[in-house]
């Protein structure tokens, strides 16, 4: 959940910033970061024998006599000056913030060790802070840990370009937290019918349109597989379908994520270790949700739709099973082998349903493969698409903004491998491949619209805590996306 209430951005110098904590950078050497000198505070750093080593941190708080009007001044070390660079300073402050909560008030001038383009690295360092604040404690009855309520990048440059960007880095670290939350909600308190709803509030707020398909209403259209996947629980399935204005007209962006809200492999049945963290399974849906809502706020000029198909994936006398064969939207039938690879059922019918609206684009996330995991790690999310140079511009954008992604090539010779006897398409392949087979799977239901497919079984979710943010829900590619928008928009 986001605590912090307030940002802003400020061209005051740092020894008058009146924050509860000053938060300056050291490169090795000790080469001392924008504001270090103002705050007199040099001595006491190599005092400390400190040298700027990326992890090394020195707090100071304020005494009588100090320099510096901030309750304390946090020296980060955050290593070569050379290889620093706008996602390097994103991370140390995320990893600064995670500590700094008690302060309440954080500013920083690590913004200022960037010359050029002040907005980037105004928006990172608002965004590193935001997002290394984040908790979730919904659940604690106990939940003493303070937050950081105010924000304040020091910058130099133009204070309107500065007041923007920090705007920016309060909606995405906003979002960011959103779809946090959500992942992070156990299923239990988070079924179909209930994202609907909180898609269905968020639209309100954000002046988005919403239409939310119930299961009668999916029956009528002919969503075989958001149906085939649901029909296992007694609770019902949805899809959700946003869409943003951006006054352009011309053909929308198209977004889609996979809203699996609990995944127990159904009666193709995970182990119990295997469905410990399957909450996760609607990650690429919270994204795509946040999305929609940084776009809202941030109102670039080009239109986006989103169709977000979610079910809950459960083994009972109702569910479906091994051999069945179901019909998609649109007319596609594919041959249910196991049921566990459901993520592609439900993501084929919202698919096809966009791909029906002749979009510019398709760009769609999931948790989809294990696979996936296997090739890139925890940290990387796999790219595949119909379209070089889309699967790019992603990439690109991820790059831009610290979300790493790596292509994977659709190999259409796989393609073989998820022919079936009785149907168009089977849901799984062999044993090899298993992040290309599923993409496969999906570009049947894409026609011949340029369509990127992005695999985040890894990053949605960190097992041990990373630099942005704690154990838990990453929000992993929110501002990848956003980033894709506003670049296509300008
Ligand atoms: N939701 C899982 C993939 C997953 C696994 C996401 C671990 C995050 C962490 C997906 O529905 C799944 O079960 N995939 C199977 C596919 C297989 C049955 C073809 C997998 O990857 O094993
Ligand atoms: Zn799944
Ligand atoms: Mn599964």
């Amino acid at each position: 959940m986001r605590a912090v209430t307030s940002f802003s951005f400020s061209t005051e110098g740092p020894a008058e910033a009146k924050a509860g904590v000053l938060v300056a950078p050291v490169f090795q050497g000790p080469d001392f970061g924008p504001g270090v000198a103002e705050t007199g505070l040099e001595g006491a750093y190599r005092d400390a024998k400190l040298t700027g080593k990326k992890g090394e941190s020195l707090l100071v708080t304020k005494r009588n006599g100090d320099r510096f009007a901030a309750g304390a001044v946090l020296l980060v070390g955050v290593g070569d000056r050379k290889e620093f660079d706008v996602t390097g300073m994103r991370r140390a402050l995320g990893r600064a913030a995670s500590s700094l909560g008690r302060f309440g008030h954080a500013a920083t001038t690590f913004a200022q060790a960037f010359d050029g383009d002040g907005g980037e690295a105004a928006q990172a360092a608002a965004e590193g802070l935001a997002l290394g604040d984040y908790r979730f404690d919904r659940y604690k009855s106990t939940n003493d840990q303070k937050r950081l309520s105010k924000i304040t990048v020091l910058g130099a440059g133009s204070p309107k370009d500065g007041r923007e960007a920090i705007r920016r880095a309060e909606v995405l670290a906003d979002a960011v937290a959103w779809a946090r939350d959500l992942v992070n909600t156990p299923a239990g308190d988070l079924p179909p019918a209930q994202l609907a709803r909180e898609a269905q509030k968020m639209a309100k707020a954000e002046g988005l349109t919403c239409k939310v398909r119930t299961e009668a209403e999916l029956k009528k259209g002919g969503f075989g597989g958001i149906l085939g996947v649901g029909q296992g629980s007694v609770n019902p399935p949805r899809l959700i379908e946003l869409t943003y204005d951006g006054g352009r007209g011309g053909k929308p962006i198209a977004l889609t994520g996979k809203g699996i809200a609990f995944d127990s492999g159904g009666l193709s049945i995970k182990d119990a270790k295997g469905m410990e963290s399957m909450k996760i399974d609607m990650g690429g849906a919270a994204s795509i949700l946040a999305t929609m809502k940084a776009i809202a706020r941030l109102k670039p000029k080009i239109d986006v739709i989103a169709a977000i198909p979610t079910a809950e994936n459960m083994p009972s006398g109702s569910a479906q099973k091994p051999g069945d064969v179901i019909r998609h939207y649109g007319g596609k039938t594919s041959e249910v082998l196991n049921t566990d690879a459901e993520g592609r059922l439900v993501l084929a019918d919202a698919l096809a349903l966009l791909a029906e609206k002749k979009p510019a684009c398709i760009i769609d996330t999931a948790t989809l493969t294990g696979a996936c995991m296997i090739a890139l790690g925890t940290d990387i999310g796999g790219a595949l698409g119909n379209d070089d140079g889309l699967v790019q511009e992603i990439v690109d954008a991820g790059r831009e903004v610290g979300e790493p992604m790596w292509p994977l090539p659709l190999h259409r010779d796989y393609r073989r491998l998820i022919d079936s006897t009785v149907a168009d398409v089977k849901n799984i392949g062999d044993r090899w491949g298993g992040a290309i087979t599923a993409a496969l799977f999906l570009a049947e239901f894409v026609g011949d619209i340029p369509w990127v497919h992005l695999d985040i079984a890894g990053p949605t979710f960190s097992e041990k805590g990373h630099d942005l943010g704690p154990k838990g829900a990453t929000g992993f590619p929110v501002r990848a996306l956003v980033r894709f928008v506003l670049d296509r928009a300008a």
